[in-house]
């Protein structure tokens, strides 16, 4: 079977997916979107209100953030694969608990191995542990890591510099390193460290208030 047609099973997979008690609460599971072949894939962390309704990732605010930094730098929506690492809203946009992201990972390994991204951008501090153990955004942000003979570019989630704009130049300085990185610039710089993490990081949910059911996601750090 080729790799589009197996992407497009995953997705009617993830579309009718019953395996974490997300499914009860979704009005779309949100499976990603882009081409079949791809340089690059974005992984946020999952949908949030716009995405539950619309059944698309990155639609909302984070969203429309996350546009003016592919513009930046010079990549186009859709010749890029954007997905999460839940395919289903957290209620209330709370962070996905363990059972939810073991529930989903299958998904996101196949995703990952079918369109085998030259590079891997994560945006956030969950999809970031999916690669690098132990990392603190605040320090990698932006780095370059070898992981299973990829590049893992870690920065911070859109809604993150949305919340606190005093990310923002650092999101931004981030992603303009992205077409060097495409144009065959040395990945993995010096400083970073290199990171291959043997088994999957847990990432342990921040005590956070309850919130209101927003529309928009703005707690990902
Ligand atoms: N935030 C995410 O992490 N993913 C989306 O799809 C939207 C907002």
């Amino acid at each position: 079977m080729s790799d589009t047609n197996r992407l497009k099973i995953i997705r009617e997979e993830i579309l009718h997916c019953q395996n974490c008690a997300l499914a009860k609460g979704r009005k779309n599971a949100v499976p990603g979107e882009g081409p079949s072949s791809v340089e690059v894939m974005f992984i946020g962390e999952g949908p949030g209100y716009h995405e539950n309704q619309q059944g698309k990732p990155f639609v909302g605010q984070a969203g429309a953030f996350l546009d003016e930094l592919l513009a930046a730098a010079n990549l186009k929506r859709d010749e890029v694969f954007i997905t999460n690492v839940v395919k289903c809203r957290p209620p209330s946009n709370r962070d996905p608990l363990p059972e939810e992201l073991s529930a989903c990972a299958r998904y996101l390994d196949e995703q990952i191995a079918l369109l085998d991204p030259k590079i891997i951008v994560t945006l956030g501090r969950f999809s970031m542990a999916k690669f690098i153990q132990n990392g603190r955004i605040s320090q990698i942000h932006g780095k370059s890591h070898r992981v299973d003979g990829r590049i893992v570019v870690t920065m911070y989630h859109p809604a993150a510099a949305l919340h606190q704009p005093a990310l923002r130049p650092a999101l931004v300085e981030d992603f303009a390193k992205l077409p060097r990185l495409l144009g065959g610039e040395s990945p993995v710089e010096p400083k970073a460290e290199v990171f291959a993490p043997e088994s999957k990081p847990e990432v342990k949910p921040e005590k956070k208030e309850e919130k209101p059911d927003l529309p928009e996601q703005l707690s990902l750090f």
